[in-house]
């Protein structure tokens, strides 16, 4: 369904930073009304007022989306301000670099409360809101790593895969409630990502810096949602692995395991010496 964004009601979730805060400012500026929900009041009050300074309509409500009380005042408080809901956008997410061997327990938790025990409860939250709604719409923000597992990055594999698994499966079941559902699935950003991570024991880095633009990703997403596309892959290289992938995914397992054996040579060596 394609839609007008002017006047939609709209929550995004993790519009403190990066994509989110960029996309708030994007839909603000095609004339819709954000709901800006993240932790950092300082920085969503900054977001607020840069909308605000561009002659947009922004709404701060400080949420930490894994706590049920905080998703349930947020929406709450959306139903009160504007007497309903049309789009919710589930972007706020963590990762966290190293392989699942060396990291400690609690980071699995962690990026599974947040990147998919918040977002299918926020959806959970949202359905009845957005079934009376004005051609309403769930966004969930996967990434390419929820299309093709990374070494490094599995329990954030884990975590957008169960993104991207639930929002297929969902997007069937809302056409009882003529609710669309748009899933994000981006490559590299140049976003503050990097420096939110929750681990840092990766061999081979990460380069954010070569990303994409967050205004260029929000953009791209405004379109999507315009358009009522059913799946936006952005980046050029995300796209091409992800095809690579597609046509041969063994030859990806063998190049990704390639570069593990590089990278933990000593490791291999020492263990080939050590006595059986
Ligand atoms: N950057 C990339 O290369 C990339 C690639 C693919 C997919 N993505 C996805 O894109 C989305 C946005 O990431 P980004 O790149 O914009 O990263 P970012 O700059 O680190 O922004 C992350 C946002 O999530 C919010 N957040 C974190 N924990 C939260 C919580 N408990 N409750 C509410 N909000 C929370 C943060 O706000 P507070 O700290 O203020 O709460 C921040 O606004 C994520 O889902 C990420 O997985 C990013």
């Amino acid at each position: 369904m394609r839609r007008d964004l002017s006047g939609k009601r709209v929550i995004v979730t993790g519009s403190s930073s990066g994509i989110g805060r960029a996309l708030a400012m994007e839909l603000a500026r095609r004339g819709s009304q954000v709901a800006l929900a993240a932790r950092s009041i300082g920085e969503l009050d900054q977001v607020a007022e840069d909308i605000r300074q561009k002659g947009g309509q922004a709404l701060v409500i400080p949420t930490d989306v894994t706590s049920p009380h905080d998703r349930q005042q947020l929406f709450e408080t959306v139903q009160q301000q504007w007497g309903g809901l049309d789009i919710l956008v589930n972007n706020a997410g963590i990762a966290a670099h190293g392989h699942f061997i060396d990291l400690d327990p609690s980071i699995l938790r962690q990026t599974m409360e947040l990147n998919f025990f918040a977002m299918a409860e926020n959806c959970r939250l949202a359905i009845p809101m957005l079934a009376e709604g004005h051609a309403p719409m769930i966004v969930n923000v996967s990434s390419m790593a929820g299309r093709r597992g990374v070494p490094a990055w599995s329990e954030y594999s884990a975590s957008k895969f169960a993104v991207c698994g639930f929002s297929e499966a969902l997007r069937a079941e809302l056409v009882r409630f003529g609710i669309d559902l748009m899933l994000v699935v981006p490559g590299l950003t140049h976003s503050n990502f990097g420096k939110h991570l929750l681990a840092r024991k990766g061999r081979m880095p990460a380069r954010f810096d070569s990303g994409l633009a967050p205004e260029v990703v929000g953009r791209l997403m405004a379109n999507g949602m315009e358009k009522g596309k059913h799946e936006l892959r952005m980046e050029k290289d995300a796209r091409l692995l992800l095809f690579i992938n597609w046509l041969a995914p063994r030859f990806v397992d063998w190049r990704m395991g390639n570069v593990v054996r590089k990278l933990y040579q000593r490791e291999i060596a020492d263990q080939a010496k050590t006595p059986c």
